[in-house]
């Protein structure tokens, strides 16, 4: 089956009410037929039976599945938030004295992991330019433990050849993560390029509505259940509620991104150009410098795209104020289109050199492009920059 198909019939078992959409398992706890059973559940780890939904539940275990037939995963974890899904992972496989290469362009708070609390742990990290790969095979030690990656990156739209970073994974015994947040399945698919580990921010375009959050880890058999150990004995799960509202935004998951993606390049293109703006970046704009690395990997160019505003930190303020109906918030991945200026918010702690370094101008404004008329949107846009 096409995976179109699979997001939309991928669902529960039915039960004997004959519904036709999913439901909703929304229960903390599940009960036993007799005090054996329930002493084999606890006993016995290779029962499949649900016992608490903290270690799991039908909803969010459909939820999982989708995601992994999606991805070409063997199976996956869920986490409450995508910072619970990252978290997850560095915790799972990474010990004291270990050490772990990023790109330097990651999300704000993945920035303050690696920086503020690994450390604190005795995990070390170094950072990489994510326009420079030739840099990173040196930065490997011998007690480098995992490779992490954003691609595209948040907010800078950064792409890495996926392959090449595979190569050099498997080449030195690490495991290379990659956070498929702003591409979806339905645009990449990391594992099918080498990646072991493929994570999301659920909350963005999985949800698609701006709803809710979640998080989700896919990967081989062996590593997620360490993960699912992990989750399951410190707590970060995923709700039932949320995993239901995420498994049926699946269901229009293709249709929304091809949208998503129409709709952002053809606002990309109209503004290349304008004589207010320095730059405009999409994956897919030849003019973008890993163009020929996206049209290998990425089905369109996504979502988000960011544009430059020559005026700086001030003209990126004014630009929000002049906006009449595009949202002024810091979520993206929203059926509504979002504006924002990361240097005055989501990367505001960051010093100007360190925001300068993963490409966070002054002037940058994120664009994740919503399901609006794209002529719409296109001229609260003009009308701003005027
Ligand atoms: C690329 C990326 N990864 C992870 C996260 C964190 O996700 P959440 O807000 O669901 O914790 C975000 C949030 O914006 C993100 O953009």
């Amino acid at each position: 089956m096409h995976p179109e198909t699979i997001a939309i019939r991928t669902q529960t078992e039915r039960t004997s009410e004959k519904e036709h959409s999913t439901p909703l398992f929304l229960t903390s706890s599940f009960v036993y037929d007799s005090a054996e059973d329930m002493a084999a559940a606890f006993s016995d780890e290779t029962l499949d039976v649900n016992i608490y939904s903290r270690f799991s539940n039908p909803s969010v275990d459909e939820f999982i599945k989708k995601v992994c037939l999606l991805e070409g995963a063997e199976d996956g974890i869920a986490t409450g938030t995508g910072m619970a899904a990252v978290f997850s992972t560095f915790m799972t496989f990474l010990s004291a004295g270990d050490h772990i290469v990023s790109a330097s362009a990651v999300f704000g708070s993945t920035h303050a992991i690696l920086t503020k609390y690994l450390p604190k742990w005795g995990i070390d990290f170094s950072y990489f330019d994510m326009n420079k790969p030739e840099t990173i095979e040196v930065l490997i030690r011998s007690n480098t433990k995992m490779l992490y990656v954003e691609t595209p990156s948040n907010p800078g739209l950064d792409i890495i050849d996926l392959e090449y970073v595979a190569a050099l994974c498997k080449k030195h015994h690490i495991l290379f993560v990659v956070d498929n947040c702003f591409a979806t399945p339905a645009v990449q698919q990391p594992l099918k390029f080498g990646a072991d580990i493929v994570l999301h921010s659920a909350t963005k375009f999985i949800d698609g509505q701006g709803r809710v959050l979640g998080g989700v880890v896919v990967g081989n058999k062996e590593l997620v259940k360490q993960m699912y150990l992990f989750v399951r004995n410190t707590g970060p799960s995923l709700s039932p509620f949320n995993a239901w509202v995420l498994s049926k935004s699946l269901e229009t998951l293709y249709v929304r991104m091809d949208k998503h993606a129409e709709n952002a390049i053809y606002i990309a293109k109209s503004l290349e150009g304008h004589p207010a703006l320095s730059a405009v970046k999409y994956p897919f704009l030849s003019s973008h410098p890993q163009f020929e690395i996206a049209k290998k990997q990425m089905k369109n160019g996504g979502g988000v795209l960011t544009f430059e505003i020559k005026a700086g930190l001030e003209g990126g303020r004014k630009f929000l104020n002049s906006l009449k109906w595009l949202s002024m918030t810091n979520n993206l991945g929203d059926s509504r289109t979002i504006a924002s200026h990361p240097a005055s918010t989501t990367h505001s702690k960051l010093s100007e050199e360190e925001r300068v370094s993963v490409g966070i101008t002054p002037g940058l404004i994120r664009l994740s492009v919503g399901l609006e008329h794209p002529e719409d949107i296109l001229a609260d846009i003009l009308q701003a920059l005027g």
